[in-house]
């Protein structure tokens, strides 16, 4: 792969004298769906497909992007002077939102870059290729110039550019994901706190089995933060009666004991799936540090009902996958991963009805949606780095 992309960058960019390599991956959300801007926790873990990166210091400030998953669309040129975004930038907004995000924290860039990349993770999957590019590049930065930045620094880095340069309003979980991913772990992160610690996912017979549905989707055009503003003005309805700086310190009970005055019953249900869905995470932990894997797929099930029935996330395609799955003998769980809308489903299944899944979802979802689905069986795998 390494040879490759010199090969590649050297054929686009004159030679390869001085380039570095890198990698940083995708992530997969287990559950703790649509809780990180709700102050819940999170349990997702990184993957080992993800993002490669070669990268160049200039002589001058000019920027100069070539993607091999965007080809047609050439060398894309930009300049430091020049970090603003801007929709014919198309996917390069990505890593100059990073670099413009470098600046604001204060880490000036001494000079411009010869950037290329290569992805495997489906693109606007779910998967999280665009925190991806976004840790990737904040990883380079930190690499090439020297500053001194911790991962978790660059996963901040990555969501303040994602929020303020690229205007998706999104949580913490992907940079996070995918800046501390440890191999064969998931991470249980609360993120009101960012404290975190690694769970081992030893699923010795079953698989993890990503069905990519195809329909595209841009989290930018999306509900997504219509949706965020809908768990922000129930949280505002339920300040008055009770003291919380968030939807996830509340449990069950006190929802139930105090959602009346929330008064609307769309913004009832986001605030309802934003609380149990946060308890649901807390109990799949449980259930997996037990041993329990029948139970953590049962609450894996459960998160999708209530993306797709109170959060209304989820749409036709992603219930197609789902459901059919929740029919193949052998699954444990099965769930939407990600902000929805499109994206991607995750499974786990048992290593014997693997193929059985993939046949029968992808037939049932062909035969429901019109246009066939994808399937990953995918690795868990550490975060970012130079090869
Ligand atoms: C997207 C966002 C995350 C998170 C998920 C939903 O992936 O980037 O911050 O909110 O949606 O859980």
């Amino acid at each position: 792969m390494k040879e490759q992309l010199l090969i590649k960058f050297a054929e686009v960019f004159g030679d390869a004298r001085d380039a570095q390599v890198y990698f940083a991956p995708g992530r997969v959300n287990l559950i703790g769906e649509h809780t990180d801007y709700n102050g819940g926790h999170v349990f997702p873990c990184a993957l080992t497909i993800g993002t490669y990166g070669v990268a160049r210091k200039r002589q001058d400030r000019a920027l100069r992007f070539y993607s091999m998953n965007f080809e047609e669309l050439g060398v894309l040129s930009s300049s430091l002077e020049d970090l603003k975004p801007a929709s014919q930038a198309a996917w390069t907004n990505y890593p100059k939102g990073v670099m413009w995000a470098f600046q604001e924290k204060g880490m000036k860039l001494p000079c411009g870059l010869d950037l290329l990349l290569f992805g495997n993770i489906p693109n606007g999957s779910g998967l999280s290729s665009s925190a991806s590019v976004e840790v990737l590049t904040g990883f380079i930065l930190k690499d090439l110039f020297g500053f001194s930045v911790s991962n978790q620094e660059l996963a901040l880095i990555g969501q303040f550019s994602e929020n303020r340069f690229n205007g998706v309003n999104c949580g913490i979980m992907d940079q996070f994901a995918i800046a501390m991913g440890q191999k064969n772990a998931a991470i249980f992160l609360d993120t009101a706190t960012l404290q975190y610690e690694y769970a081992p996912i030893t699923l010795d017979h079953a698989k993890i089995v990503i069905a990519c549905s195809n329909k595209k989707r841009g989290l930018g055009d999306s509900k997504y933060n219509e949706r965020r503003s809908q768990c922000e003005s129930a949280l505002a309805a339920l300040q008055k009666v009770v003291d919380i700086a968030s939807l996830g310190e509340l449990d069950e009970d006190a929802f139930e004991q105090h959602k009346a005055v929330i008064g609307d019953a769309i913004l009832i249900k986001r605030a309802k799936h934003a609380v149990y869905e946060n308890r649901r995470t807390l109990k799949a932990v449980e259930a997996l540090k037990a041993g329990d894997i029948t139970g953590f797929g049962q609450l894996m099930n459960g998160s999708h009902v209530s993306l797709r029935d109170d959060y209304e996330v989820t749409g036709p395609e992603l219930d197609a996958l789902v459901e059919a799955a929740w029919q193949v003998e052998g699954v444990i769980g099965s769930r939407m991963t990600g902000a929805g809308f499109g994206g991607c489903s995750v499974s786990i299944v048992e290593n014997r009805a693997v193929d059985s899944f993939i046949a029968q979802v992808g037939e049932a979802y062909k035969q429901k949606i019109g246009y066939a689905a994808d399937f990953y069986v995918v690795e868990i795998g550490d975060g970012p780095r130079k090869l």
